[in-house]
């Protein structure tokens, strides 16, 4: 609750308000988790999804996570920089006319290589993807539209995100709400994540997933981490992208450094 306080006094001085509820959190596994009852202790880390809405009625979406301490525990500190480096990808294939489903997938792939190389997934890349194995742990689309409302135009279903495409069934897939190649002017957020969601770990609709794919053995010695996202909002440009929201502290350095200060 003061965390919120202090950042909406801060949108509040600024003559702004709040693009959507904020999520502050120490158990960003929940998605959408809107009350803020959990005291932060040592050993937690804090998801801050929080955006303000200019006086003009443009939204803003960014997301950032940070030990309670100050320090990254090294658990932390790993599975972080997978989450840093699917995001740094798919920021980095932004542009007119790249596909926002491949910008997704990029981050799926990330993910992947990522938690297989700290031995949390267990197999071939190429395989944990087409499975859908990595969305065990990053169960939503990379991002959405971003204009004048947070998850633009959604009101309208899928006529924006999607035009005439459909969504995928597969898990995770399914949940992603922008399905077209993007163009100068429009605005997307980018939000990998990694979350350990215990429905979805004993869901007997992915056991054979999680049996194939998961080392439970490895996974319980990341156990401080729970939920993990980072999100930008990133402008297309007539030559590649600009990232409105780079000056937010986001390596685990400046995190850090930010959190000394
Ligand atoms: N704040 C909601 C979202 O990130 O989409
Ligand atoms: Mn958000
Ligand atoms: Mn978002």
């Amino acid at each position: 609750r003061e965390l919120r306080a202090a950042m909406e006094s801060a949108f509040l001085r600024h003559g702004m308000t709040t693009s959507y509820e904020p999520i502050i959190t120490i158990h960003g596994e929940v998605l959408h988790l809107h009350g803020q009852t959990n005291a932060l202790a040592a050993g937690d880390m804090i998801l801050a999804d929080v955006g303000a809405e200019s006086r003009g009625g443009f939204a803003s979406d960014v997301t950032r996570c940070w030990p309670v301490t100050g320090k990254f525990s090294a658990t932390q500190r790993a599975l972080y920089e997978v989450v840093l480096e699917a995001q740094r990808r798919s920021i980095a294939k932004v542009s007119p006319g790249a596909s926002y489903r491949d910008i997704h997938m990029e981050s799926c792939r990330a993910i992947a290589e990522g938690l297989v190389a700290l031995g949390i997934l267990r197999g071939d890349v190429g395989e944990i993807v087409a499975e859908g194995a990595h969305a065990l742990f990053f169960p939503h689309g990379v991002g959405h539209l971003l204009g004048m409302d947070v998850h633009d135009m959604e009101d309208l279903g899928d006529l924006a995100g999607y035009g005439t495409r459909k969504r995928s069934a597969q898990f995770g897939l399914s949940y992603l709400r922008l399905d077209r190649e993007l163009a100068p002017g429009m605005a997307v957020t980018i939000e990998p994540g990694y979350y350990v969601v215990p429905a979805i770990m004993r869901d007997p609709r992915f056991a054979s997933l999680v049996e194939r794919f998961v080392d439970r053995t490895v996974l319980a010695k990341f156990a401080d981490v729970r939920g993990i996202r980072i999100e930008d909002d990133v402008l297309v440009t007539d030559t590649g992208s600009d990232v409105l929201t780079a000056s937010i502290p986001k390596s685990v350095a400046d995190v850090e450094a930010t959190m000394r200060s």
